[in-house]
């Protein structure tokens, strides 16, 4: 879009000044929207930033240019002694919740709906709009004459407190609402619009927010939620504003007058309303027909659960209808047609029996709490890890406390924190535990890196830990993929002095694994066979599989495709590996390091004498169309799986990458999309749909 060039008219003439003014927030507006809400930016970002200076230099120059809904209003920073208390004109009521998580919860609230509608038992199913229950803190957005106006938080549900100059630091809520773009034409939205909905962060956003404030040896967060809802109730905006947030709306508080025919009848059609005025409601919604329906959906989205990009805790079943709500009404604080429907809980109380020191594959001594058991986000927990000591300590963890847990996506079950035992001021912190300053399974030292946060076992490959789990990451699906070598087995084998190093796999023999405990003479003949196969290798997971501190599977895939053959990885000098793609000083120096180990190309040596072998010069095997490309994948492509994407774009000659940033060529984003995208189109990377990426794969790109 390209705008004319009227700035300088504007700065002499107030009526110049103030269409031009007009002008930019009608574009900055509709840009915010394409980038924070439908994540399909169309402007570059310093396009958009050019607008967004011009605007504010225009409003320095006439104050009374200024308004409310200004896209300059986001970033003022306001701060204030106290939240100002605000009257709900429409009080927050609150949902019944159906704790029965099992599909019993469901059939329950289809069977009071029907009765209290007097429904005869041959009815036909009634019809609901099933949503999720996001996980974060209630907001009433008021828009008076569609600009914001006025953010809310619920309070008692009466009286909540006044958080605009936070709420308006949200990209996603929109500072003034849109014109749907649907065939209403010259119709807006209601004088008053007050949009109910929740105030969340994803979980990527809340796992980076942390990782920082562990690298920085601060306090980090317990959840996703706490933190949201901290960030909201900041006295300073510039402290919200550095709380990554995200908003769903899924109802409403005080309307006055729906412009005509655009009065929804159902809930459903209100969400498809709210989306047009350009808020941002979940995709994940479904209208079904009877109890039937609610149980699937129950059941589709617990299976989803720890893939969605967000915290939720359970579904909430809606009636439809919107003239049946009427009628069904309310129970003094909460409606009848409507039921939260929970999932079982992503963090639990439980005791910390003991503390436990766990060594791994570098090295690393991590504290993992035992546990006594207890059922959290759908699985059975008896360890989690706390992380380091430092953290340990800050959290003021002691063995004998009562702990949260918590095990939410796919990360490993966390202790977030203790509960305070007694009432009353807190007693000073005595730790009862204390890592080791020897290792716990080879005796050598343990020792931290200044400044680091870690502490380390010093006895490298001596340590049968650390050989254990080496053995385990060589053997490993992504490494030389050796089937049936698991965790039990290595203990066996390193444990009785069996199996000291990775070549020395190579030379078990039936017989001998035959006389393990528990050993089979079939699961013996199995793994020899799975050994055997696994000779059969690449350059790349060979490499990977070595275990060289910083080179995953990415790196070691730049690393087989650069130098082609291992002698000349083992013997590339620095200024070499630093030609690799991705590879830095640090990951560099790792190299070097292991392949400076007499013992490590010893290892090396002997396991290609054992007969592991590749194809010389991977990257000279079918066509590339995507070499030297590096690809970013976000969000849920319609028919891949990111694995599938991944593999598909690897066997291309291109490379996956976790993050994006300048070198990113592509970043192929699907549904649910959010941070990723957004950071494709700051640094101006070409973003593509599955469809996009199939075109390139087939060298049409
Ligand atoms: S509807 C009158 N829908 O759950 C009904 N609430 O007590 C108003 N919540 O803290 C609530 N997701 O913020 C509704 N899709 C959803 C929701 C939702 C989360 C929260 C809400 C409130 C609690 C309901």
């Amino acid at each position: 879009m390209v705008l004319p060039d009227n700035a300088r008219m504007a700065e002499q003439d107030p009526l110049a000044a103030a269409a031009r003014a007009a002008q930019l927030r009608e574009t900055l507006h509709h840009h915010a929207h394409r980038y924070y809400v439908l994540d399909a930016p169309e402007l570059p970002d310093a396009e958009y930033d050019r607008l967004f200076q011009e605007l504010q230099a225009l409003e320095a120059a006439h104050p009374d240019l200024l308004t409310p809904d200004s896209p300059t209003q986001r970033v003022i920073g306001r701060v204030l002694d106290g939240l100002a208390p605000v009257r709900h004109a429409v009080p927050m009521l609150s949902i019944q919740t159906e704790t029965d998580t099992s599909a019993a919860g469901a059939l329950a609230f289809d069977a009071r709906v029907r009765r209290e509608l007097a429904l005869p038992e041959d009815a036909p199913p009634v019809e609901y709009a099933a949503e999720l229950k996001f996980d974060g803190l209630a907001i009433n957005l008021r828009y008076a004459a569609g600009v914001l106006v006025q953010a809310a938080t619920r309070g008692d549900g009466e009286t909540g407190e006044d958080v605009t100059h936070n709420v308006q630091t949200i990209g996603q809520v929109p500072l003034r609402l849109q014109r749907p773009q649907d065939g209403l034409q010259g119709q807006t939205w209601p004088a008053v619009l007050e949009v109910r909905g929740e105030v969340y962060m994803r979980r990527d956003d809340f796992e980076a927010l942390n990782a920082r404030q562990r690298d920085k040896g601060e306090k980090t967060y317990i959840n996703p939620r706490n933190t949201a809802a901290g960030a909201v109730r900041q006295l300073d905006a510039k402290v919200a504003a550095q709380r990554p947030l995200s908003f769903f709306a899924y109802g409403l508080g005080d309307v006055q007058g729906w412009p005509e025919g655009q009065e929804p009848a159902t809930h459903a059609q209100l969400l498809d309303r709210l989306a047009a005025y350009g808020l941002p409601v979940s995709q994940d919604r479904r209208v079904v027909q009877g109890a039937e329906g609610l149980v699937q959906f129950h059941a589709d989205m617990l299976a989803r659960r720890d893939a969605l990009p967000f915290d939720i805790d359970g579904i909430v079943y809606k009636v439809n209808s919107l003239a049946l709500q009427k009628q069904l009404g309310f129970k003094t604080r909460e409606p009848r047609w409507a039921v939260a429907h929970k999932y079982p809980a992503q963090e639990q109380l439980t005791l910390l029996r003991g503390i436990d020191v766990q060594v791994g594959r570098t090295g690393k001594l991590t504290p993992v709490a035992k546990l006594e058991p207890v059922f959290v986000g759908g699985t059975t927990v008896s360890n989690a890890t706390l992380h380091n000591l430092f953290e340990l300590r800050r959290k003021g963890v002691r063995v004998g406390d009562t702990v949260i847990v918590r095990r939410a996506g796919d990360v490993i079950p966390e202790v977030v924190g203790r509960v305070a035992t007694q009432p009353g001021p807190r007693q000073p912190y005595v730790p009862n535990f204390r890592l080791p300053q020897q290792c716990p399974v080879c005796a050598s030292a343990v020792v931290r890196e200044r400044g680091g946060m870690d502490h380390r076992c010093s006895g490298g490959l001596f340590c049968a830990a650390q050989r254990k789990q080496a053995i385990l990451h060589f053997a490993g699906r992504r490494a030389m993929d050796v089937e049936g070598l698991g965790d039990k087995l290595v203990d066996q084998l390193v444990d009785g002095g069996i199996v000291r190093t990775l070549p020395e796999l190579y030379t078990l023999g039936v017989a001998k694994l035959a006389a393990l405990e528990r050993m089979a003479d079939k699961s013996a003949a199995n793994l020899v066979a799975a050994l055997e196969k696994s000779k059969a290798t690449t350059l790349a997971r060979f490499v990977y599989a070595l275990g060289i501190r910083q080179v995953g599977e990415a790196t070691a895939k730049d690393l087989a495709r650069h130098f082609g053959s291992l002698d000349r990885l083992m013997d590339a000098p620095l200024d070499e590996l630093l030609q690799v793609n991705d590879v830095g000083p640090i990951v560099a120096q790792a190299i070097r390091t292991f392949f400076e180990q007499p013992h490590n190309r010893e290892v090396a040596e002997q396991l290609r004498a054992a007969g592991i072998h590749w194809p010389e010069h991977e990257a000279a095997l079918g066509p590339q169309p995507l070499l030297g490309k590096t690809l970013v994948l976000t969000g849920t492509l319609p028919t891949l799986s990111r694995e599938d994407a991944k593999a598909l774009v690897e066997a291309a000659g291109g490379k996956v990458a976790g993050s994006v940033s300048k070198k990113t060529d592509y970043v192929v984003a699907g549904e649910e999309a959010g941070s990723k995208l957004a950071k494709a189109q700051e640094l101006g990377v070409p973003v593509l749909d599955e469809a996009g990426l199939k075109a390139l794969l087939a060298g049409g790109g």
